[in-house]
Order: structure tokens, then C-alpha cells, then sequence
């Protein structure tokens, strides 16, 4: 049983969700800098961006004060580290705090699930992969939409060959702007959250190398950011490129729109795969279908995914796949580009690979000899 805590009560709210649901975990404390989110588990389900995580809690739970549950409270890191029964930690606080206090962490030997991204500079994604080389704890970056059931369909369907080898790969992503509820107003300012294309981009290179399998070589960004004037950054990115075995790249990554709206599509020489998935205000909808590339629709196959296939309940999984392979043996072979949790080095790369689009979007030029 792993004695688990959870820094940062924002999203880490669907961290601890996945602890207190975890056979192998116990959640034993929880860490939080606002007295009012310490307070108890509902203390702020009210605030717009904290909503939507209400959904994975029961009524009962959400009256009751962490104490209650037999769960410490820290307002200080510091202090939490102090206890060495605690031997897994999930770090889920502003992304400019990631490196420096996940070194610490490292350093104490605990089991670490970050946050996306790794860090907002890559000289601190360094120091991070560096000190996690010398340590024995295990470290997995939050890339949950990995666990997703419908990413999941179509990693299946890849590695069991329907595809065969794979030509074009594309992500669009249109979503309402983020909320202004965040602690401090981190996310509204470059210098803290590293822009659209580190805060959240991130997140569809992950997808990109996991699901195809391949590194990306060569890449060209542009970007404006004239809609939305409430981030200092970028609201609109439009990255093409290529993958080291020639398939060509493309994603769109929006911050400007008003619904949540991702489809992928990957055309393969003997297969073709979309998704799609959108939130509405009532569900949450996926849509997996796959076909010949010349086929007709009659022929192409479907599947559905409802809830689970939502952000809130992707993290909880991804928690507990998380804290269940912690003990495996195998740990190594699900913590890679293939694999279902993101290691180091896929949260180095997909941050790499953010940060040259930033280049590149400055820069206007095409950025080569990547992987
Ligand atoms: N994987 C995902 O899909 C996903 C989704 C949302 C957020 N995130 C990531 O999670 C992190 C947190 O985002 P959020 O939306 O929850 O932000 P948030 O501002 O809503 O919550 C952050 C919480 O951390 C606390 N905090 C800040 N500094 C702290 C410190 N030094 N010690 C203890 N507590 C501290 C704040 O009081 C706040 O409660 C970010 O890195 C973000 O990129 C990931």
C-alpha cells in the first residue's frame, strides 16, 4: 500500500480522487497554500474551474474536512516532505513552480507524478531528468489523455496493424479560453505558465509521439495573438511538420472558442482512423471510427465513448494506472513513448518540442534535425 499525497488542490482534486479510489494507495495528506481549499474536500467546487471535478466525488465526501477523512493537512510543501511515511507524491501546482519543487521531492527518493509540462524552461526540464537519473523513486509526467479510452481505440487499432505504416497524422483543438479562477492569475501571464503552446500544446505532442510511435523531426509554427486579449500569449497556433519516417504533422490548437473540441485523424496506407471529442454542457461524447482509405462509410466501423472518456475521469485512472504499476516490474515498459504513462523523457520531449514551436513562431523560420 502506498501511503500518497497530493500538492496543489486544483486539478489535484482529480488526483486525490484517484487515491481514495486505489487498492494499492492511500491518500495521506494533502498540501495547498489557500486555507480555504485545505478546508474541506468541496471547499471550492464553487469557482468555474474546479466544476467540473465535482462529478467524481460523492455527496458524503464532499461535506467532509480532509481530517475527517483521515487525511493531514500541509499548507507548506516543505513541511509535508518532512514525513517519510508519505512515499509518493502528485505535484499539481502552477507549471513555473513544477521544476524546482519536483527536484525536491526527487531528491527525498519519493515516487513523482508531475503535472504537465515538466517544467517551463528546458534548462530546468534538465535538471529534473538529471536528478530523477540518480534517484530511485519513479517519475511519470500527467499526460492523461493517454488512458483515454477513445486515444486507447486508436493505439489498438494501430498496433494491431490497421493502419500499416503511417502517413499523416492530425490534431485540432478548439476549446473556450482558460478560466480566470487559477490561483494568483498564474495561467494568464507567459512568464508563469509558458503560453498556449507549453501550458497546453504540450499535451497534443505527447499525443502525437504516443500515438504514432515516432519522433518528430522538422517543424514550422505560426501564431497570433490578436483574438483574445486576457493572456500575454499566443491565443492561436497552427503547426505543420514532419516525423522522423517522413509522415507529416499537423496541429491546431485554439484558445478562443467556447465548447471543448478535439478530433484526431490518422491516415495510415492501409487504414484510415478519426476521433473525435467533444464536451457538452450535459456529457462528454468520444467517437472512434476507422475505415479503408478508399472504403465507403457503410463499411467503416464506430465506437462510443460517454463519460469516461473526460478529462476528470481520464486523470483519477491515470492516477490509479499510475500508483498499480508503481510495483510492477515492468514499470519501465509502460513508462515511454508507447506506453500508457509518460515518462521523463516524453515530458522533456514534448516540452522541447513546445518550446522550438515558440522558436519557430518568433523566429518565422522552420525549425530542423529535431529528434
Ligand atoms: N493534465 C491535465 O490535463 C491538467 C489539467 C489542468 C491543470 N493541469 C496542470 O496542473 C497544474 C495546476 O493547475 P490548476 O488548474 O489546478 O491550477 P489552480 O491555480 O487552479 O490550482 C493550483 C493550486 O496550487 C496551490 N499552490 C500554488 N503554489 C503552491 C505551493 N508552492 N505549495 C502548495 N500549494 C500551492 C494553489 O493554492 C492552488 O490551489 C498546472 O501545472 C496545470 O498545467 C493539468
Amino acid at each position: 500500500m502506498h501511503r500518497t499525497a497530493v500538492v496543489g488542490l486544483g486539478i489535484g482534486l482529480a488526483h486525490c480522487a484517484g487515491y481514495l479510489e486505489s487498492k494499492n494507495a492511500q491518500l495521506a495528506a494533502v498540501c495547498d497554500l489557500d486555507p480555504v481549499r485545505l478546508s474541506k474536500v468541496g471547499g471550492t467546487f464553487s469557482q468555474g474551474s474546479m466544476f467540473i471535478l465535482k462529478q467524481l466525488f460523492s455527496e458524503d465526501i464532499l461535506k467532509k474536512t480532509w481530517e475527517e477523512l483521515g487525511v493531514k493537512t500541509y499548507q507548506y510543501i516543505d513541511d509535508l516532505l518532512e514525513d517519510d511515511t508519505i512515499d509518493t507524491i502528485s505535484l499539481c501546482i502552477p507549471d513555473y513552480q513544477h521544476a524546482e519543487q519536483a527536484l525536491k521531492i526527487i531528491k527525498k527518493g519519493k515516487n513523482l507524478l508531475l503535472e504537465k509540462p515538466i517544467a517551463i524552461t528546458s534548462e530546468d526540464a534538465e535538471r529534473v531528468l538529471e536528478e530523477n537519473d540518480k534517484q530511485t523513486g519513479r517519475l511519470a509526467i500527467g499526460y492523461e489523455f493517454r488512458i483515454n479510452p477513445a486515444i486507447r481505440k486508436i493505439k489498438d487499432l494501430i498496433d494491431g496493424g490497421f493502419t500499416g505504416k503511417i502517413h499523416a497524422f492530425s490534431l485540432y483543438h478548439f476549446r473556450k479560453s482558460f478560466k480566470h479562477d487559477k490561483w494568483n492569475q498564474w495561467i494568464e501571464k507567459k512568464e508563469y505558465s509558458g503560453g498556449l503552446l507549453v501550458e497546453e500544446t504540450c499535451h497534443w505532442f505527447d499525443l502525437a509521439r504516443h500515438i504514432t510511435g515516432k519522433e518528430i523531426e522538422s517543424l514550422h509554427c505560426v501564431t497570433t495573438d490578436k483574438i483574445y486579449k486576457d493572456f500575454d500569449y499566443e491565443d492561436i497556433a497552427y503547426i505543420n511538420g514532419r516525423f522522423a519516417n517522413g509522415a507529416i504533422l499537423q496541429i491546431s490548437h485554439a484558445l478562443t472558442g467556447f465548447d471543448f473540441d478535439l478530433s484526431i485523424t490518422v491516415y495510415g496506407e492501409k487504414g484510415t482512423i478519426r476521433c473525435s471529442l467533444k464536451e457538452s454542457p450535459a456529457n462528454y461524447y468520444g467517437i472512434v471510427s476507422w475505415g479503408k482509405p478508399d472504403g465507403s462509410p457503410k463499411k467503416a466501423e464506430t465506437a462510443a465513448f460517454g463519460i469516461e472518456a473526460s478529462e476528470p475521469y481520464n486523470i483519477k485512472e491515470y492516477v490509479k494506472y499510475f500508483i498499480n504499476t508503481l510495483s510492477d516490474t515492468a514499470y519501465s515498459e509502460v513508462l515511454n513513448v508507447n506506453g500508457i504513462l509518460a515518462g521523463a523523457d516524453d515530458g522533456f520531449k514534448s516540452l522541447k518540442l513546445s518550446l522550438l514551436s515558440q522558436k519557430s513562431a518568433e523566429e518565422e523560420k522552420i525549425i530542423k534535425g529535431i529528434s
